[in-house]
């Protein structure tokens, strides 16, 4: 198990230190983890966010583990040198386009979500993010208008293998759960949204048992506030997945407990929270690991095969949680290390 170790800026590196202990807590034979730079701390050390180093230990790596990058410093860069742009260029080199942001109430939780606790109590969604197209890698630029007016602009476009391929994870994992798929677009103006929702129709007759649903966007943000138990899996684009995960996660409590998985064709996968690097809190110790950690044991799951071991990993922060060990992003004081320590004296019995 040969693991590329990006930790990445801010919280990335907070985090990155209590999933590891994690896993050390593991004793998972064949552990091997080689650490590398990414994001605003490559860009200050080697001069790019995703430097050469990084992507060939990536390469060589079964999987990786990847922290948050981000930071206030790089915002003015141009933007080939910001880090974001590493996780997008990692994302794309890796071909990993399932991105799966589970998003599941902790029993005894239901508090600490946005939502009335008996609302909250219901949800249990995997959202199915397409991650190597739409917006976000069209073409784009700024420009002149006629009247010489500033004018930036980003392409959207899918084509049908791209809509295809993510629409087959998307029943595949609603065939592993309860079997209904909500395909969320914006149909009614988007003509990418439209290929989308064809596409997907088109394919559901290759999976009859998964029962398929169509949502415009803006009407999903809605109900997954008013009634987040109604979905199972959803579907949906790189910028629309991206936004309804995060709100997603306040329906659960904090962005601080959504992990995901990011995969491709084969086991080798990318492993990060969903969330950035929370310059706000970077430095303090406050950070939230349970999203990194729970990030790990995907890794271990989807990459690896390793489910028990996964389902350990889930148990314990689960039993944490319940515990009441809270972090401050759930109202509590538990910092990084002691939210770790919790975690790690759960799974060794300490
Ligand atoms: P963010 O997710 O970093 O933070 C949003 C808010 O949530 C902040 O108040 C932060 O303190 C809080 N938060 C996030 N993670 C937390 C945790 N684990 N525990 C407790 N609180 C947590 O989003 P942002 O502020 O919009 O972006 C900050 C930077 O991160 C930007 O540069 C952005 O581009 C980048 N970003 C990177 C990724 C990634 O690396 N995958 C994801 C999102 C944002
Ligand atoms: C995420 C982030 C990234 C995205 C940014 C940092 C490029 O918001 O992982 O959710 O938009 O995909
Ligand atoms: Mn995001």
């Amino acid at each position: 198990m040969h693991i590329a170790v990006l930790a990445g800026d801010g919280i990335g590196q907070e985090i990155m230190v209590e999933a590891l202990r994690v896993l050390g807590a593991m004793d998972l034979p064949n552990l091997c983890l080689d650490h590398a730079d990414v994001g605003g701390v490559a860009y200050h050390k080697h001069g790019h966010p995703l430097p050469p180093e990084t992507l060939e230990l990536v390469q060589s790596a079964d999987a990786v583990l990847f922290g948050a990058v981000g930071d206030p410093s790089c915002d003015n860069l141009e933007r080939h040198l910001r880090p974001e742009q590493a996780v997008l260029g990692l994302r794309k080199q890796m071909q990993t386009f399932a991105n799966l942001r589970p998003a599941k109430m902790f029993p005894g939780m239901e508090d600490a979500s946005g939502l009335k606790p008996e609302i909250a109590r219901s949800i249990d969604v995997v959202i199915v993010r397409e991650l190597n197209g739409d917006v976000y890698f069209g073409e784009k630029g700024m420009r002149k208008t006629a009247d010489g007016l500033r004018e930036g602009y980003d392409v959207m476009s899918y084509d049908e293998s791209e809509v295809r391929r993510i629409a087959h994870v998307a029943f595949k994992t609603a065939m592993g759960r309860d079997k209904r798929l909500c395909s969320v677009d914006k149909a009614n103006v988007l003509e990418t949204s439209q290929l989308w929702r064809d596409v997907v129709t088109e394919l559901s007759s290759e999976y009859p048992e998964v029962e398929l649903s169509h949502m415009y966007v803006d009407n999903a943000a809605m109900q997954l506030v008013r009634n987040p138990g109604q979905f199972d899996v959803v579907v949906t684009g790189n910028l629309f997945g991206d936004i309804l995960s995060d709100q997603a996660s306040m329906c659960v409590g904090s962005i601080g407990l959504l992990a995901s998985a990011s995969l491709g064709d084969g086991t080798k996968g990318l492993y990060e929270p969903i969330h950035g690097s929370a310059p706000d809190i970077a430095g303090q110790g406050i950070a939230n690991p349970s999203a990194m950690i729970l990030s790990a044991a995907m890794m271990l799951r989807h990459s690896f095969g390793m489910d028990a071991e996964a389902d350990r990993i889930e148990a314990a922060v689960a039993a944490v949680l319940a515990q009441g060990v809270l972090g401050h992003d759930l109202g509590g004081t538990a910092s990084t290390s002691e939210i770790g320590d919790a975690i790690v004296a759960q799974l060794t019995g300490g």
